[in-house]
């Protein structure tokens, strides 16, 4: 297990990881605060009408508990993790009405084929030894017309993005570039694929049709990007 992954694991960091490390190494590196990660997450997902939401490497419920908060009544958002503290934290600090967690792997969630009405992973795919694998399996449990949303890192085309894959890869960390998780989503049938860059992070989003291309017989909308 590399250092990214034993951190995650350690009980002080699940202790002090949802007021001060995500606050401070997420503002390094995109600039911006976890208020505007929460609306972003909020706003993408369309959560007044997702019944059923999964938020996969949940750590701390951080969002999982912000989001049931704005689900529909009957609404009910699942926070997946494997790290045992961080799941101790979330039961202690972010239990709800409608929210609650589940201990299991990104790479193999334990949910049908197109359980949830929205699928969001944030801050996480960077850690996780088979991202590609992990994507996939949010497009699966993805209802037809249901919304995704992902927050990972980005690595500029440019020498400081290349010094970031390498100082990062030092802790067990990925840099992605701008282009494997639209792609991925396009190409797995996904549409309104939207990417915003900030600083060393990216925020995508897009959406699963109500009916697959075929039916639609058309091609897919390329990703629009927005660097800010
Ligand atoms: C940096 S925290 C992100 C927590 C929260 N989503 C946020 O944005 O603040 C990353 C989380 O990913 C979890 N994680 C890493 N690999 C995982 C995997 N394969 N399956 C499930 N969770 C995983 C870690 O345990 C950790 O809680």
């Amino acid at each position: 297990m590399n250092l990214a992954r034993r951190t995650m694991n350690a009980p002080a960091l699940a202790a002090v990881y949802e007021r001060i490390w995500r606050p401070t190494l997420f503002y390094l590196a995109s600039g911006r605060g976890t208020g505007a990660d929460r609306r972003f997450a909020v706003d993408s997902l369309r959560l007044d009408k997702a019944h059923r939401v999964l938020d996969i490497a949940c750590g701390p419920g951080n969002f999982t508990h912000y989001l049931s908060e704005y689900v529909p009544s009957d609404g009910y958002v699942t926070g997946i993790d494997y790290s045992p503290p961080m799941l101790a934290r979330a039961l202690a600090d972010n239990a709800g009405p409608r929210a609650g967690y589940v201990r299991g792997d990104a790479r193999f969630l334990p949910f049908a084929d197109g359980t949830f009405d929205a699928v969001c992973c944030f801050g996480a795919l960077y850690l996780i030894p088979d991202p590609l694998v992990a994507a996939r399996e949010m497009v699966r449990v993805l209802a037809p017309g249901g919304r995704l949303a992902v927050t990972t890192s980005y690595r500029p085309d440019n020498p400081i993005g290349e010094l970031t894959r390498h100082t990062a890869a030092v802790s067990g960390l990925r840099m992605f570039d701008g282009r494997i998780f639209p792609e991925l989503f396009a190409s797995a049938g996904l549409v309104d694929i939207d990417q915003q860059t900030h600083r060393f992070f990216q925020y995508i989003t897009a959406s699963r049709p109500e009916t697959n291309a075929a039916e639609r017989g058309n091609g897919r909308p390329a990703a629009a990007n927005h660097a800010h």
